[in-house]
């Protein structure tokens, strides 16, 4: 299994949401978050040294996948959440070891 953690702006959440579901996620986590990237939000340059005085919003979703379509979602996330402006986020992931249903105590795969 593949956590698959996208930061991606506010305006996409609806389009990922709706083109994850088609490639069969059934589950995902949605948080309100902030942050910067390389570009940074808004910066201001204060006694000769530059500030980060702006968190931009985004939202972050979390998606725990079957390895099988762990490629599929996370090219979906990157065509769906891309503008080709600045500032459309990034993906991240990495392995899970464990998952389980805490009502049935069905794990991994089963569990999704
Ligand atoms: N290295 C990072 N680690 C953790 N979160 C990051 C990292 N880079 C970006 N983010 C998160 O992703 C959001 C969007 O980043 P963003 O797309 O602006 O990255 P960038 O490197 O500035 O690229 P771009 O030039 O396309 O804007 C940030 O607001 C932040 O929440
Ligand atoms: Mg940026």
């Amino acid at each position: 299994m593949k956590m698959i953690m996208a930061i991606i702006q506010t305006h996409k959440l609806d389009d990922v949401r709706q083109a994850l579901n088609e490639v069969g996620v059934m589950g995902m986590t949605v948080t309100e978050a902030k942050g910067f990237g390389r570009t940074k939000g808004h910066t201001e340059i204060y006694r000769g040294a530059e500030y980060q005085i702006n968190y931009i919003p985004k939202f972050k979703i979390e998606v725990v996948v079957e390895d099988s379509i762990s490629d599929k979602v996370i090219e979906t996330i990157s065509e769906t959440a891309n503008t080709g402006k600045i500032g459309d986020g990034k993906i991240f992931v990495w392995d899970i070891e464990t998952a389980i249903r805490i009502r049935t105590g069905e794990q991994n795969e089963q569990a999704l």
